[in-house]
């Protein structure tokens, strides 16, 4: 079983202007696909703060750490490029299959930028903050990411 955190990236959510619903509902995707979800969290759209938790989780050797949100077009959307600064090595084929098959549900998939690449021990995906698109998102690419961890982890040539 691989381990696996959730970060929610978002002011208001942080503030607690309204009630993080991105994160449970990736939380229990993870869940039912046989991660043990071991930190769940929620950040404000910093660049450093996203930095420093995903810096945190992956020496803390979390197999897969999946964020939530700030992948927009907002002024204050800046996951991709906190997580560019962290990983090591791009999965752009993680992020463009979602976006892929997200515009066959809406045309506005394209907007998201999120990315996703390996550091160390650890696969990081972005995915879009509603909970509605978190969801899609990663019920599109979860059937996939068991195999390449087993690779990132040597289980498998
Ligand atoms: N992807 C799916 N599958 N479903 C959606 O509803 N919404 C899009 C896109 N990706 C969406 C989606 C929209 S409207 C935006 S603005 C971007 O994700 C970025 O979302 P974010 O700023 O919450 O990260």
């Amino acid at each position: 079983m691989y381990t696996a955190a959730v970060i929610t990236v978002s002011d208001r959510a942080y503030e607690g202007i309204y009630e993080d619903q991105a994160g449970p509902v990736v939380r229990d995707l993870l869940k039912d696909a046989g991660y043990d979800v071991v930190k769940e969290v929620i950040i404000p759209d910093e660049k450093n703060k996203i930095i420093e938790t995903l810096l945190r989780f992956s020496e803390g050797q979390i197999a897969l750490i999946v964020t939530a949100g700030g992948t927009g077009f907002s002024k204050r959307d800046l996951t991709p490029e906190a997580t560019k600064e962290v990983i090591e090595r791009a999965t752009p084929g993680i992020s463009e299959y979602m976006r892929m098959r997200s515009s066959e549900i809406t045309p506005r998939a394209i907007l998201s930028r999120g990315i996703s690449g390996i550091r160390d021990n650890t696969l990081i995906l972005n995915l879009p903050g509603s909970p509605k698109a978190a969801k899609e998102n990663l019920s599109f690419v979860l059937p996939a990411l068991e195999h390449g961890l087993d690779m990132l982890y040597g289980k498998k040539e």
